[in-house]
């Protein structure tokens, strides 16, 4: 009987998109670079510190690069991906709330050298945190998480700020930080997102009016998605801004005029695989390669677009069938050809492949592993 080496692979390296077997994901290397500078330049310009959030990328590789360009640390949603970013960075924030003994002993047992911040909204999170940070002696920094407007997580009131923040210093080795917020409720086009910035404006003035009445240092506000992160200068007191789609943008990106096309630097790499039914071709990229993701606050229907052809959109999908809706255009591929899609959300993308594909052009130059997606520990612990 033949076998099937699970880890090991005795192709020769590829070379073409054609060497490719597809679905998979590439991401173009200049586009890569310049959107990883965009932002450091954007960030170091108006003296903003950058703690990208690495939940895109999910890739040690990237997040050296960003810390390689004055980075001050990382903002992680997970356990695995502290764990693996600790490599990277001495500074991690764990921008979810902690909760949980087998999650609290897990982020807890991050090596000595890490400076920990958590960010959290309730007395619960304070206590578990606290009573696990006693128990293994160790000091965390803490975020009170306010809400700004997403109605996701985040305190209602700048009273419920104060009284979490006091009870964090009430309880060593925890340290009162400062406030983060994300402002995912902003989703209107860079420009147009006044009305907005005005009301963020004004809430973060009253947050940090209230604490300095109480006597309370606010050391650092966090915050900042990609589509708001370009106007964050603009917003008094925030200190640190956490993007991370910025890296390779997405369709969704892009319809919000938070980047340009030729800013999407993440594809999925697919083929047609039947033209059998007039007036769409179907690609081998169905659910389980572009996930199902709505166009979130932005224009545009279906699942993705084909880069060199956004009118051509991925209007339906199976499993592993991508149905191309042909209703717009003169193009017709064959059976065979490659064609690269732009997904709606790439976050979501990312997490469903293993190894990501460094290309220019049609040249594929690199690979590396995706090492912080799934949930698995990577390792014992501190040292
Ligand atoms: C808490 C938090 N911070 C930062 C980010 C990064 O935002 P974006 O994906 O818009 O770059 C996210 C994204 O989900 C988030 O949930």
């Amino acid at each position: 009987m033949r076998r099937f080496p699970l880890s090991t692979s005795t192709d020769p390296e590829p070379r073409s998109l054609a060497d490719l077997e597809t679905p998979c994901a590439l991401v173009d290397l200049d586009r890569l670079a310049a959107n990883l500078d965009r932002m450091a330049s954007y960030t170091v310009l108006h003296g903003l510190a950058l703690r990208p959030h690495v939940k895109t990328h999910k890739s040690p590789r990237i997040a050296a690069q960003q810390m390689g360009l004055g980075a001050v640390g990382l903002s992680c949603a997970t356990p695995r991906e502290l764990e693996v970013m600790s490599e990277v960075s001495r500074d991690l924030l764990l921008a979810y709330p902690l909760l949980g003994a087998p999650r609290l002993s897990r982020v807890l047992a991050l090596p000595d050298e890490v400076r920990l911040t958590v960010a959290l909204d309730s007395m619960i999170a304070i206590d578990q945190l606290a009573h696990t940070a006693r128990a293994v002696d160790r000091p965390v920094d803490v975020y009170i998480e306010v809400d700004v407007g997403m109605r996701r997580v985040g305190v209602q009131s700048a009273d419920e700020a104060l009284a979490l923040a006091m009870h964090v210093q009430s309880k060593p080795p925890l340290r009162f930080a400062g406030l983060t917020f994300y402002p995912g409720h902003i989703r209107e086009p860079v420009q147009q997102q006044e009305a907005n910035l005005g009301q963020l404006r004004s809430r973060l003035r009253g947050l940090l009016d209230r604490f300095q009445a109480a006597g309370v240092e606010v050391r650092a506000v966090s915050g900042g998605s990609t589509p708001a992160a370009w106007r964050m200068h603009e917003i008094g007191g925030v200190t640190e801004v956490r993007p991370g789609t910025y890296v390779y943008n997405d369709r969704t990106t892009a319809a919000l005029g938070a980047c340009g096309w030729e800013d999407c630097a993440l594809t999925v790499l697919g083929t047609v695989v039947s033209t059998a039914v007039s007036g769409q071709a179907v690609v081998d990229t169905g659910s389980k390669a572009l996930g199902r993701e709505p166009m979130r606050g932005a224009e545009g229907e279906g699942f993705g677009a084909l880069l060199d052809r956004p009118d051509v959109v991925v209007q339906r999908m199976s499993e592993e069938h991508g149905i191309l809706d042909l209703s717009r255009t003169d193009w017709r591929p064959s059976v065979g050809d490659q064609v690269r899609i732009v997904p709606n959300h790439v976050c979501i993308v990312v997490h469903l492949n293993d190894t990501i594909y460094g290309v220019r052009d049609t040249q594929v130059e690199t690979s590396w592993p995706v090492s912080a997606r799934g949930r698995e520990g990577v390792r014992g612990g501190r040292g």
